[in-house]
């Protein structure tokens, strides 16, 4: 009961007090919005009506009283009110604490009376089109504890007399069109934590008060024109979190005060031309999260203090003139997102260390003088989005750990002295929208694996030693709109693809034998032999390569894998030699004479195999250690003029420029009246045979290794099936030509028998393959074709799960991983048991009777990868 009679005694007096006053600010409201120009029927604003005058307080929008029923907040933002400010009728609103009128679309000045708010401690007129100066009456608002003014056209001077308001905590100016300087009286605001002035146009220095706002928080004044120094009293009372003056004209010292400002979590100085040693102008701190230092002038060398900065997150001190190598700490630093250093002096190699930075999404290490190898390390840093390397002195090949980053969207390696092919792996990069290589000295082919990358819109391969035909696959490459491929060795017609039909001619040139029927890229017709569908017509033999005799030199030399520039093959004297011709355009440094001096004559100590062909010795040389396999004949005079006029030499010097991960590497070839040779790489571990027939080996050969023997064989068939022109038939895939390194990865090899396929297939006679492996059209058909690899390569699949040769298996269609396994190992985990059923999947269907039933090795390989 006595609350209800409380109850009512309340409603009374509230209805006779709105009666009174809040009658006369309804007006002023009600005039108010009669100058609004698109309110609608469904805006809030319907709730201001004539007929309700008397619930001012109880029902109309954004309104609030006190218990006199008079307006104390008026909060309106956002509801399209789209009106010129000197509208507002705000006389009998002098009881307002609280105004926000944000987003609104206002327009015009502020009208000189707002002073009379004199109330007001929360102002926020922010992101409207107030034009004009802030007045200065606005001093008169002496309660006023937050004012934002942000997003506005606001000309003029910051007027002095807001540093009369001295109860502001947080002041937002930023984003108008302000002049002049920072008022002195701004350290009369002793109360201020954040201040906001960014994007104006203010200049002057940055008054040394500042420092007195010693609860001080968040100071942005970037993209201003504030010039001179950066006052010693910076960090104010050392609260000082956020600290922005990007984009200004500040230079000189950074101050000592700011080495123990403890409190620091965000610094932005890029943009200004601060100056100072680096290495001991800023401090250690505790919260810091993101300081970026960019586009100044400081110099010397990265301290390793900032290791000790554990919450650092980025580190960006890119276009300073910073010199000496990136110290250890920083790879211990795992907690960064970014590090951008480009375009310094730094020098000095990436450490393998570099995998601890697992979270970096952004590595810009661009335009310095950073050398050795890259390290395969890069590969752990699998959230990177955003990777660029180029513009330094890096030397080694492209490490196929790169395939791990799944999310890399940016990919820049130009500029570098990186070599060898790009690796297929690359391939798997799926989100990449930008790949730049260029300006290497990248060699091999282009992968028609390439066409993986769907994502990918930029392509620049320009000017590396590319060679072979443009992939046709490039015409899957959907979102590609940009592509490079200037100055490299490609040759054969120009695919039919938009992006290199609508090339401009800079991006083909340098290609000597690029041929194309678009006149306006410079490109020469394509002759026939480019179009043939038929693959049979592409196909060369040369199987003659074996019973060679000569008393004519013949030498082919190509440069060194193994050591870039350190030249393998030295052209021999006269006097060493005797007659010889030369065929390959490599500079050479490695003589007949090192290698009959490295093997001592063939001695049978240096012996390590001996096959069909010839026997294989163990040769160092030059500190490189290379298999040397002498073969049984030598050449008559007859048969090696007949080679030359044929172009056999070229074909030979074509199969030593095969450069695959999964191929052993012919580094040369040499015949003379007393022996004739082929120089490979060597192996370390020897055939893939001899490894699945002792126990203590096989037992080593896990299933994850053997998977990866699999994969690294069908890579490699795909390769000169499909990436090679002409087409390349091996011919003799077994285990015993499968190579192991020391890391297990195998090698394809013997090229000793390999069979480039000949344009006139039907010329076809003699064949080298292994029996067991052979593909049983063999048997009664001359019409040897890529299939016959695929067969072989089905058998050596199933001999890899099972550790012997699967012979009476190799009719059954129907074969199961159980009743294969090699039981030598464990049995396989689920994951792997589902790969290895796929692959036997594929292996089955590679030992299909009927050749056109098999599948490509460039399917099988792209299914494997
Ligand atoms: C008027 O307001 C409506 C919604 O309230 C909006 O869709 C329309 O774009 C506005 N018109 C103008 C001219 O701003
Ligand atoms: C102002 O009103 C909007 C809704 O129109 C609301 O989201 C906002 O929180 C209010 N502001 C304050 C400070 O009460
Ligand atoms: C302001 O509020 C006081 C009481 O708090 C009241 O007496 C006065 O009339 C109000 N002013 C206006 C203009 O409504
Ligand atoms: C703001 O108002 C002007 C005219 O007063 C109008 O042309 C403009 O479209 C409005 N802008 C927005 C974002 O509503
Ligand atoms: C701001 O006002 C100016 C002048 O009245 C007008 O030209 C401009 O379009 C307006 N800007 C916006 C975003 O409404
Ligand atoms: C406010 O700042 C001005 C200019 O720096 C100064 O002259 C004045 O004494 C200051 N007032 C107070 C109360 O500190
Ligand atoms: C900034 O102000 C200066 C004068 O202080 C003036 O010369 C310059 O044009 C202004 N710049 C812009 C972008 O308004
Ligand atoms: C900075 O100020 C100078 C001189 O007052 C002026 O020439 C320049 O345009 C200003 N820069 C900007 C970005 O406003
Ligand atoms: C400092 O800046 C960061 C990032 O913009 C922000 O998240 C944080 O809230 C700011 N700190 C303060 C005290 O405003
Ligand atoms: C970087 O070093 C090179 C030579 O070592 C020198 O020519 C160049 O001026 C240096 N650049 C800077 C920005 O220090
Ligand atoms: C990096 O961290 C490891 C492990 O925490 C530590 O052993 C090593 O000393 C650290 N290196 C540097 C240079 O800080």
């Amino acid at each position: 009961m006595a609350s209800d009679h409380f109850g009512l005694i309340k409603f009374l007096t509230l209805v006779m007090a709105t009666s009174v006053s809040a009658s006369e600010e309804a007006k002023a409201l009600l005039i108010w919005k009669s100058s609004f120009k698109n309110q609608t029927l469904t805006s809030p604003l319907s709730s201001w009506t004539n007929t309700n005058t008397n619930s001012l307080c109880t029902s109309w929008f954004g309104v609030s009283c006190n218990s006199q029923g008079s307006i104390v907040r008026l909060n309106l933002t956002d509801i399209r009110i789209e009106t010129d400010l000197r509208n507002f009728r705000f006389p009998s609103l002098s009881n307002l604490t609280f105004l926000d009128l944000s987003i609104n679309n206002l327009s015009g000045p502020f009208p000189p009376q707002f002073e009379q708010l004199s109330k007001l401690n929360y102002l926020d007129m922010s992101r409207n089109n107030i034009t004009g100066p802030i007045p200065s009456t606005i001093g008169n608002l002496k309660d006023l504890r937050f004012l934002n003014l942000q997003q506005n056209s606001l000309t003029g001077f910051i007027p002095p007399e807001l540093g009369d308001l001295v109860s502001m905590v947080d002041l937002r100016l930023n984003q108008n069109k302000l002049t002049g300087p920072i008022p002195d009286s701004f350290g009369n605001l002793t109360n201020l934590e954040f201040l906001y002035l960014r994007r104006n146009n203010l200049s002057g220095q940055i008054p040394p008060s500042i420092a007195n706002p010693l609860k001080l928080q968040v100071m942005q004044l970037d993209t201003n024109n504030f010039t001179g120094f950066l006052p010693e009293g910076i960090c104010g009372g050392g609260k000082l979190q956020n600290l922005t003056l990007r984009g200004n004209r500040l230079h000189g010292p950074i101050p000592k005060s700011l080495r123990e400002c403890k409190s620091l979590f965000r610094v932005r100085f890029e943009g200004n031309g601060f100056t100072g040693d680096i290495s001991n102008v800023f401090g250690v701190y505790p919260h810091l999260n993101y300081i970026d230092l960019s586009h100044n002038k400081f110099h010397g060398e990265i301290s390793g203090n900032w290791g000790e900065s554990r919450k650092l997150g980025a580190l960006i001190f890119s276009d300073n003139q910073i010199t000496g190598t990136i110290p250890q700490e920083i790879w211990n630093m795992t907690q960064l997102n970014q590090l951008d250093l480009s375009s310094n002096n730094i020098t000095g190699e990436l450490p393998e260390d570099i995998r601890n930075l697992k979270r970096l999404v952004k590595l810009q290490l661009n335009g310095n003088q950073l050398s050795g190898r890259l390290p395969s390390g890069l590969g752990s840093l699998t959230d990177l989005d955003y990777l660029d390397l180029s513009s330094n002195r890096f030397s080694s090949e492209i490490p196929i750990s790169l395939a791990f980053l799944s999310s890399l969207h940016h990919m820049n390696m130009s500029r570098n002295t990186l070599y060898e092919a790009i690796p297929i792996e690359l391939t798997k990069l799926g989100q990449l929208s930008v790949l730049d290589l260029s300006e290497n000295q990248l060699d091999g082919i282009i992968p028609s694996q390439i066409s993986f990358l769907q994502s990918l819109e930029i392509l620049d391969l320009s000017y590396n030693n590319l060679a072979g035909l443009i992939p046709t696959s490039f015409k899957e490459m959907h979102a590609l709109r940009n592509v490079n491929i200037s100055h490299n060795n490609l040759e054969g017609p120009v695919p039919h693809s938009l992006v290199f039909q609508n090339a401009p001619e800079e991006t083909l040139e340098g290609n000597k034998r690029l041929c194309g029927n678009n006149i306006k890229q410079g490109l020469k017709p394509c002759s026939s032999s480019y179009f043939g569908n038929k693959r049979s017509s592409k196909v060369v033999v040369l199987s003659v390569l074996i019973p060679i005799v000569g008393v004519i030199l013949i030498c082919i030399r190509v440069a060194t894998y193994l050591q870039r520039r350190k030249r393998l093959f030295r052209e021999p004297t006269d006097s060493e030699t005797g007659p010889r011709m030369f065929i390959s355009k490599f500079p050479a440094k490695l003589s007949y004479d090192e290698i009959i001096n490295a093997t001592e004559n063939f001695d049978a100590k240096y012996l390590t195999g001996a096959g069909g062909s010839g026997t294989v010795y163990k040769a160092k040389v030059q500190s490189m250690v290379l298999a040397v396999k002498k073969l049984h004949e030598t050449m008559d005079d007859e048969r090696a003029t007949f080679m030359v006029q044929h172009g056999f030499l070229n074909e030979i010097n074509t199969l030593a420029k095969i450069r695959h991960r999964n191929m052993v590497k012919l580094l040369g070839y040499c015949s003379h009246s007393l022996h004739s040779f082929l120089v490979y790489q060597y192996i370390e571990k020897g055939s893939l045979r001899k490894a699945l027939a002792e126990d203590e080996v096989a037992k080593r050969l896990d299933w994850e290794k053997r998977i990866n023997i699999v994969k690294g064989v069908a890579h490699a068939i795909s390769y000169i099936h499909h990436d090679h022109s002409p087409p390349i038939v091996h011919c003799d895939i077994s285990s015993g030509n499968i190579l192991l390194d020391k890391d297990y990865e195998p090698k394809v090899s013997d090229f000793g028998s390999a069979k480039l396929l000949k344009k006139d297939a039907s010329n076809w006679s003699v064949l080298g393959g292994t029996y067991g492996y052979m593909a049983p059209e063999l048997a009664y058909s001359v019409n040897v074709t890529e299939k016959c690899d695929v067969y072989s390569f089905g058998v050596l699949t199933l001999e890899v799960i099972r550790g012997t040769h699967p012979s009476h298996l190799l009719s059954n269609e129907k074969i199961q991983l159980i009743d294969i396994q090699d039981s030598r190992l464990p049995s396989p985990s689920v994951h792997i048991k589902d790969q290895m059923s796929r692959i036997i999947e594929i292996a089955v269907s590679c030992l299909h009777i009927d050749p056109q039933s098999r599948p490509t090795m460039l399917q099988v390989s792209n299914t494997l990868l």
